[in-house]
Formats: structure tokens, sequence, C-alpha cells
């Protein structure tokens, strides 16, 4: 089975049970202002896993095209792409674990035929802070579909990602229990980080393990002793997720939502690849024709130029259909993304050395690939083609006009000519100049790069990763939203006050738990006592104070025993941090010690006058106790 008969297998699976088979929704969603594009199959279907009904009925199956566009720095490795197919299935309070678990796992194994042995699953191990149960009903269900084929699956509580990487998987294991970062779904991460009015559920994903990939020492280094599937390094895929939806975040707590959902999706790049048992999904079906058209118009191969031919694809295939979508190259919101997209692949295009007429060579072999199954595709083909290679000359101008920028970034060192680093990436960054070129152009010219220009060049790429992931962090893995500016201004005000707490109470205050709204922020935090009238009025007019001058908000990425020891940044009690952690600080122009210096992962605003917008100041609502020896705050800037 190539990919497009596993697509059409599973819509049939699915239509032969009761399923309404429907169109995908476009990637750039209408009257959805939260999101860039669609992200995941269940977007488009919130409002009927909050209660509306379907006009197509209870059950729905469709394949979905996605975008995620913040992934687009980390494209080139053999599984990540920005677009990608899901392929989906909901019950609207119809069927529920008892046949979803059976029917997806007849798909994977009995239809599509992947080896049994290579299939794992997990589960959600419960939280009790929330009181949400373990799923030891999809669990036990997971156990009879194994068995009924002959296998002896057993089960292990893991827990924790990283305990993951520390306990490994024991012979004979199949089915694993993580907690609410891995295995419970909503647009974003985490149970605890859940934002009111989102629905979620506890989560039941598939895997498939490849025996070819290890996770070696490199990998070792980079995760932690053992491999396990929810490991990043590739040796075991997710290729699905069950999610069984009947829950909705509602301020402190969750609610059940008026009826149990199912929403599962699959990867089908994922699924073509294993059936392929292939770790490099650039070899189905959907994606070799292009790999294949670029050897021949490069006369390079792929194991040789394996990253460069990787990106082409993946843009280019998100590019067609943005265009399809209609989309077009632009410098803001999704024709931003659209111009990226395109033009990373023409600069990958240049390494190959490919050069006039690419788009007219490379898109029609995209568009042959979607056109029988997607009939939007194969009626936009010569418009896409137009907006495609239109953009592709507009680039080439770009490049013309960085060439004649380029003598003016030159250093002049008696008589000598140097292209720094630092002006390789000012002709990156502003006239989307490629870096390769730009060493090429200054041999050409017979300039001197400097051997450091590469740190140098990556250093200050560094810095503006980190900003638009800044930006990223405040978006949802399903599209952006949810975290707005509201949010960022409460999570700003929660370093003031915590850092204002500690200064008016003294430094036993140490950070339990911090939940924020669009409407106001919660900070539990250690102190024994009530605190009196004065104390909170102190606490306000410090962090009014601080937000009147202005703070500047910045961060850093720091060693974690550096930021925690020596540096001395704010932290949260119990919580578990990486090898490096971000440290957010804020400070007033012209102060050498900031105000407020703590790890934390963002978003913030950029200035603290921001939390002043429309006259609001900050002010703390109530103050009580938590738990023992905890108290609680809620704030609000009215
Ligand atoms: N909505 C679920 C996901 O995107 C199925 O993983």
């Amino acid at each position: 089975m190539n990919a497009q008969e596993i697509r059409n297998a599973y819509l049939k699976f699915y239509a032969d049970r009761g399923h309404a088979v429907i169109a995908r929704a476009p990637l750039v969603l209408e009257g959805d202002p939260t999101t860039l594009f669609t992200g995941s199959g269940m977007q488009p279907m919130i409002p009927y896993l909050l209660g509306e009904p379907h006009p197509e009925g209870k059950r729905i199956a469709d394949s979905q095209t996605c975008l995620r566009a913040q992934d687009i720095d980390d494209i080139g490795d053999n599984r990540h792409t920005t677009f990608f197919e899901m392929l989906g299935n909901w019950s609207f309070g119809d069927y529920f674990k008892q046949e979803q678990l059976p029917w997806m796992y007849e798909f994977l194994l009995d239809v599509v035929e992947l080896d049994i042995h290579k299939i794992y699953a997990t589960c959600f191990i419960g939280d009790d802070r929330f009181a949400l149960p373990k799923d030891t009903e999809s669990a036990d269900l997971l156990v009879q579909i194994f068995k009924d084929r002959g296998v002896n699956a057993q089960t292990a509580d893991i827990g924790s990602s990283e305990n993951g990487y520390v306990r490994g998987i024991k012979p004979g294991e199949r089915i694993f229990f993580y907690d609410g970062y891995e295995n419970w779904w909503w647009r974003g991460k985490g149970v605890a980080e859940m934002v009111d009015g989102e629905p979620g559920g506890p989560c039941s994903e598939m895997f498939y393990r490849f025996d070819d990939s290890e996770h070696d020492d490199y990998e070792k280094q980079k995760y932690g002793e053992f491999c396990h599937p929810a490991c990043d390094c590739g040796r075991f895929m997710e290729i699905g997720n069950n999610v069984f939806m009947e829950y909705v975040r509602r301020g402190e707590g969750f609610e059940k939502l008026p009826s149990r959902n199912v929403d599962q999706g699959s990867g089908l790049e994922r699924i073509a690849a294993a059936k392929l048992d292939s770790p490099d999904v650039f070899k189905i079906s959907l994606m070799w024709p292009i790999i294949e058209k670029l050897q021949v118009l490069s006369k390079k191969n792929y194991e040789s130029h394996t990253e460069s031919m990787r990106v082409i694809a993946d843009h280019l295939r998100a590019a067609t259909f943005l265009a399809v979508d209609g989309c077009v190259p632009s410098n803001k919101q999704q024709g931003y993304v659209m111009r990226r997209l395109v033009r990373r692949a023409m600069v990958k295009a240049f390494d190959l050395g490919v050069e006039q007429n690419f788009m007219q060579e490379v898109v029609p072999v995209i568009a042959d690939m979607f056109h029988d199954d997607f009939p939007e595709v194969a009626k936009k083909r010569e418009e896409v083609i137009v907006v495609l290679a239109k953009e592709e000359k507009a680039f080439r101008q770009t490049l013309r006009k960085g060439l004649k920028e380029f003598d003016k970034l030159l250093t002049n060192n008696d008589g000598q000519k140097i292209l720094y680093g630092e002006a390789i990436f000012q002709l990156y960054d502003t006239f989307g100049f490629p870096v390769e070129l730009s060493v090429e152009e200054a041999f050409k010219r017979e300039v001197t790069v400097p051997e450091t220009w590469r740190f140098d060049f990556d250093q200050m790429m560094k810095v503006q990763r980190e900003r638009s992931q800044t930006a990223a962090k405040g978006t949802f893995k399903g599209g952006l939203g949810g975290q707005t500016l509201q949010h960022k201004k409460y999570h700003t005000a929660t370093h003031l006050m915590y850092q204002a707490l500690r200064d008016v109470l003294g430094t036993h205050v140490v950070q339990h738990g911090s939940n924020i709204t669009e409407d106001r922020l919660r900070f539990d935090f250690s102190h024994p006592e009530k605190m009196t009238d004065e104390q909170k009025q102190q606490v306000e007019a410090i962090v009014n104070d601080q937000i009147g001058r202005d703070l500047k908000v910045t961060f850093a990425e720091y060693p974690t025993s550096e930021a925690t020891g020596p540096l001395g940044a704010l932290g949260q009690f119990g919580d578990r941090y990486g090898e490096t952690v971000k440290v957010y600080k804020m400070l007033q122009d012209g102060a050498d010690t900031p105000f407020s210096f703590e790890i934390c992962g963002g978003p913030h605003v950029e200035h603290t006058l921001q939390l002043f917008e429309d006259g609001k100041r900050f002010k703390i609502l109530k103050e009580e106790s938590s738990s023992a020896g905890i108290r609680r705050i809620k704030a609000v800037l009215r």
C-alpha cells in the first residue's frame, strides 16, 4: 500500500463504520482569528466537540491538510514536516473508547498490515490534582487487542517523559502510562496549563518502532540514558493519537463536556513510512517523486544532499496547498510564512545548483501527486504555478538587490576588505540573502571572510530564533491563539508580584503554582500567615511602581546550575529543570540590577508599561489560604 492507498483505505474503513467522509478544510481557516493555519484535524471541529450538532451527523472522517509553521527551522531531519495530512475520525457523543481503539488497531494491523511487534501504545496515568483518573479502561482494551492477535502486551507506569529516560522499557512491555504532558491532549500542552474554555481529554497514542534506528551515545547525551516511546530520538515514531475528549477547562478545574467525544488524528506520511519500515518519511509515495525530480534537475543524489532536498519537498508541498487555498506570498501573517517557505526552498535549490524555472519544474510534480484525491488541486493547477513562479522571480530580484548592498557591508581594514559574520547575518536577515551565496560572493570578489564567521552568524541567528520562539511559545501547536496579549500581561505581572512579595514578606516566599487566564492571575506561594491589608497595599504599590518605570523584559538562556546558583534566578518550588533554562529579566533603562530575574518559559510583554494600557492598574483581589503554609493570591489589571 502506498500513501495514497492508505489514505483512501482509511476513509473507506471509517465510511464502512457509519462515518460521513467530508472534504478537508482549507489551510487558512476563515472566521477563526485565533489561528494562522489549520494545525490539526480537530481544529475545524471545535464547535462540534463543544456540543454544537455537526450537519453531517455524529460520525465524521476526513484527511485534513495541516500546517505547523512553528517547526519551519527544524525541517531537514527524517520525520518532521511543516505540512502533513492528518487522517481523522470523530465521534460527537456517539461511540467511545470501546469502539475506537479496536477499530484503529484493526485498521493499522489488519488493513495496512503493520507488524504488530513494532507497535506500542501509551495511556494517561491520571492526575490527582484535578481528580482525573488513570485511563486503565483504554489500557485494558489495548491488552485485549494485542492478545487477540497473539501478543502478550504488558503495561508499565512511566509518568513523566524524563522518568522514561531513567527507567527505559523492559522486555514484554508495550503499553505505557505517561503524565499530562504526554497523554493529555488539547491545543496546547499540559493538563494544568489548559486554558479556560478549551476542550481536551486523556489520549492514547500509537507508536511504530524502527529497528535500525539506534538510541546511540549522541542521543544518550542529548536526551537521556534509555529510549522509550515518548523519546525524541526517532526510534519510536508517533503515528497517531486517540483523544477521548470529554472535558472542558473551567476556571480552576475541569468539567465534563455535554457528551463524550472521540478525536483521532494520524499522520498519513508517518503511517506510510511505517508501512515502508522506513524512518525517512521522504521515501513515501507522496514525497519521493519530488526528490526524484530534484535529483534529475540537479544531477545530484539524495544521499549526499539529503537536507536540501527534504526542505524543498516539504516547503513546496506546503506552498502548493497554500496557493490552492488562495494564499499569496506577502509580508504579513499567512503570506509571510508562505514567502519564507518558498524562499527557503529556493535557497536550497541554489545549494543544489538548480537555477531557472524552478517552480515550473517542481510544482507540477506535486500537483500530479494530489490531483486525483483533491479535485481543487487539479482545478487550480495553473494558477498555483503562476503564483509561485511570480514569487520565484521576486526573490531573484531581491537577491540582485542584496548583491548591490554587499559592498556597503564590507569592513575596510587597511585596504583589506573583510566580510564579518554580522554582515552575513544582516544580508540574510534584511535582504533574505542566502548565507552560502554571501560566502561565495566574497570569494569571487577576493574579500576575506574570517574563520569565525559561522560562529558569529549562529550567535545572531540564535538570538533571532529565541525572539521568534517567544512569539511562538504563545501559540497553540494547533495554531495561534489562547495566549493572547492579556495572558502575556498577566504573566509579566506575576513575575513582578513574586519579587514584590519577597521584598515585602521575606525571602521565604517561594512560588508553588501559578495559573493565568485572560481575566486574572493566580499565584500560590509559601508564607505562614494571612497577609495584612498594609502588606497587600505595599505589594500593589511596588508592582505598580515597577510597571510605571517601564522595565524592559528580555531573556537569555543559562546552564541550570548557573541560573539557580551564582546568578540567583527565582524559580518554582519542586520544578524539574532541564540542562539549560530560560531566565527572564525585567530591567529599568539605565539600572544595573534587574527588578525581576526569574526562570520561566514565557511569553511576556516586551515593556511593562503595556500593563497600564487603557488606564489599568495592578490590584490584588483576594489573598487566602491554599493549603498548609501556602497562600493564594488572585490579582487583576483593572
Ligand atoms: N487532535 C489530536 C492530535 O492532533 C488527534 O494529535
